[in-house]
């Protein structure tokens, strides 16, 4: 089993940049990867959550791949949990159900080829909503339901594990939610984790546990949250399953320059609106 993991795609109903940067990414996962699945793993929409002409206009677009495609929203499409979320964008009950309303729940399970994928909504976790109780719910009976032999990748927005030296609120990772979701995970045999938010690709070996950033194909880091370390390039990554092993790897796409967020109009824009008109 194939699976292409595709992130931080960051669209706009106004198109520009990030649209023919994704254009490129469907042409060449079509034409030359051919994967059994698609997992986008969130900032689907350029910057708000409440824009519904993004989102859905976005939903056309995911359709251009010839795989099934699985999607986990990130703090652009839901908003964040915390106490400072980025712009003052929270995650809320509204924002999270107008994402199910275009893509469908957040959280998913996927079989296929003696494989178990795992979709999670990250921007749930620490967020005290009743839809984080309802996730944690469902991950305990999944794996519940699940031979410990089973093999698992799990996709989700933030990573699990801690990205900077000091915690960061959920602004990075999933924060103090990680023990009790490795704890959960534990029960199974979790070969890889594979998340996006960073804009940058790095692989890193947990115990057993192969853990995947993926590289944005909208636009890399910009200089003030740039990690030391991984590699700074748009791009995707592909993930080989067989065997019981799983094997990731970076792979570029022709045509896509790598740009920071200031490289992008469309990016710019759509800040300068928040400026304009703030998020209370
Ligand atoms: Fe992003
Ligand atoms: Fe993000």
């Amino acid at each position: 089993m194939k699976i292409v993991q595709i992130s931080d795609t960051h669209l706009t109903a106004h198109g520009g940049r990030t649209q023919e940067n994704f254009e490129r990414v469907v042409d060449h996962v079509n034409n030359h990867l051919r994967p059994d699945l698609v997992v986008h793993s969130g900032d689907i929409v350029i910057i708000h959550p409440d824009d519904a002409a993004d989102r859905a206009h976005a939903r056309t677009l995911m359709a251009e791949f010839t795989a099934p495609v699985l999607v986990v929203p990130g703090n652009h499409d839901i908003g964040e949990p915390g106490a400072a979320p980025w712009a003052g964008i929270g995650v809320t009950d509204e924002r999270v159900a107008a994402f199910e309303s275009v893509w469908g729940t957040g959280h998913w399970r996927h079989d296929a080829g003696g494989w178990t994928v795992l979709g999670l909504n990250s921007e749930l976790f620490g967020s005290g909503l009743g839809r984080e109780a309802e996730q944690w719910a469902w991950i305990e009976n999944t794996v519940a339901d699940l031979p410990a032999t089973a093999r698992v990748i799990v996709f989700l927005h933030k990573p699990i594990w801690q990205v900077a030296d000091e915690p960061t609120d959920h602004n990075l990772d999933i924060g103090e939610s990680r023990a009790r979701l490795l704890d959960l995970l534990g029960t199974v045999s979790l070969a890889a984790v594979g998340s996006g938010h960073l804009h940058c690709y790095r692989q890193t070996r947990r115990g057993e546990t192969l853990e995947v950033w993926a590289p944005a194909t909208a636009f890399v880091a910009g200089d003030g949250d740039t990690f030391a370390g991984p590699l700074h390039q748009l791009g995707i990554v592909e993930y080989d399953c067989a065997d019981g092993t799983v094997r990731a790897g970076y792979r570029s796409v022709p045509g896509l320059d790598d740009v920071s967020a200031t490289g992008v109009p469309e990016v710019i824009a759509a800040i300068t609106a928040l400026t304009d008109s703030p998020v209370g």
